[in-house]
């Protein structure tokens, strides 16, 4: 994907949020009227432990740049272990996105608490980054691989999923 179809692009990126917490930091984001990239589409859920790999999958399918998945803090979750379930899983997304050429990057767990509105913000500034450096899905623009060997990247060690994020 070439820098010029990057240039101006305005990701579209889909936030999987727990409503005890992330959903709830979000909301307080925008009462604190802090500013951040408009490009997130909030999907609330009851707890990230109902947010699965085919949700993630569908959500990219349909043309979103990243999705995220946000959710209470480690030991904080109402439903005991979804957070910890959801964390998990993301890995695993990441691989299937790997085997279908599709850059690893565009998905992401993270902890975010109810009260912590400002780490909310960096995380959607996070996603928005990346889902502007990678440049518009192409399975949305109908592109080519942009990871992996038939993409030309060769999966190297320079093209490994981001860490940071996944255990904030
Ligand atoms: Fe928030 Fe489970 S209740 S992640």
């Amino acid at each position: 994907m070439g820098d010029a179809s990057k240039a101006g692009h305005e990701p579209k990126i889909i936030a999987f949020a727990c409503e005890y917490c992330s959903y709830t930091a979000a909301d307080l984001a925008g009462s604190m009227r802090l500013a951040y990239p408009a490009s997130v589409r909030i999907v609330k859920v009851p707890c990230t432990g109902r947010a699965d790999a085919i949700m993630i999958l569908k959500a990219l399918e349909e043309g979103a740049d990243a999705v995220f998945v946000s959710g209470c803090q480690p030991g904080d979750c109402h439903f005991l272990k979804g957070n910890a379930r959801a964390k998990a899983m993301v890995p695993g997304v990441k691989r299937m996105l790997a085997e279908i050429g599709l850059h690893p990057d565009r998905v992401e767990f993270f902890h975010v608490a109810a009260s912590q509105a400002q780490r909310w913000v960096e995380v959607v500034e996070e996603m928005t980054s990346r889902a502007r450096r990678l440049g518009p899905n192409p399975l949305r623009t109908g592109g080519g691989p942009e990871y992996g060997p038939a993409a030309g990247s060769g999966g190297g060690e320079g093209d490994r999923p981001a860490e940071k994020g996944s255990a904030s």
